[in-house]
């Protein structure tokens, strides 16, 4: 049987977050942020003084993750962090922790629960593959890896030249070059994912097409 689950997977700073957030507003959904649960992580560990390759350490962190999702607000431990667990070494600490299968493990039940009556679009890396192989509707957000540094570069507000650029480009290829190859979950479209190249799209054109894909099923 499908699940009512809209899975948009895709690489980082691609846009599926803005997407699948409009999307899952649009429809009247709950959203999963599933790549939080992993920055949370990497903070957490950090906080606790747990290296990242602790692959024990940090699975047992990760189940018992003290998070409070309150709107759009992230609790941990009953502080907020919402700013926090953006920041770029977070971004690396998440990756780091998510090629450990324990850790993987210890996060996959908890994912599952934010699926109720109310349906779910969830966006990530393997919501389609992993998390929710039964999903109604299955998509794969990319842009090219240029694209992808402007849209963090103007988030941050930073200009699309010089040596700052220049380091957030290096960093997304980086990133993603760890979450395609790892070993468990790795980055890839599920075979009967629709690809959408996000390159020359809006978000809102982008949102008009998983919408118009929706209505399809
Ligand atoms: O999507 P976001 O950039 O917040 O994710 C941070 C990191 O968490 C990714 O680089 C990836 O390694 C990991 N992640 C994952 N599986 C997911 C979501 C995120 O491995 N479903």
């Amino acid at each position: 049987p499908r699940l009512k689950v809209i899975a948009i997977d895709g690489p980082s700073a691609s846009g599926k977050g803005t997407v699948a957030a409009r999307v899952a507003n649009v429809l009247n959904r709950d959203y999963l942020d599933s790549g939080a649960l992993y920055r949370l992580t990497a903070l957490y560990a950090r906080q606790q003084h747990i290296n990242w390759q602790d692959e024990s350490g940090v699975a047992v962190l990760a189940k018992n993750l003290p998070v409070i999702f309150h709107n759009e607000c992230i609790l941990l431990d009953s502080k907020d962090v919402t700013a926090e667990i953006r920041a770029e070494d977070i971004g690396m600490g998440a990756s780091a922790v998510a090629a450990l299968p324990a850790v993987r493990d210890a996060l996959l039940q908890r994912q599952r629960n934010f699926l109720t009556s109310k349906g779910l679009v969830a966006d990530g890396r393997d919501m389609a593959t992993v998390v929710f192989p039964q999903a109604e509707l299955k998509i794969f957000l990319t842009a090219s890896a240029t694209v992808r540094a402007q849209r963090r570069a103007l988030q941050f507000g930073i200009a699309n030249n010089g040596i700052e650029y220049q380091q957030i480009l290096t960093d997304i290829e980086k990133r993603d070059q760890t979450d395609r190859t790892r070993l468990v979950a790795p980055l890839k479209p599920a075979c009967d994912a629709k690809i959408l190249d996000t390159s020359l799209l809006t978000i809102e054109e982008s949102v008009e097409k998983v919408l118009d894909w929706y209505r399809k099923i």
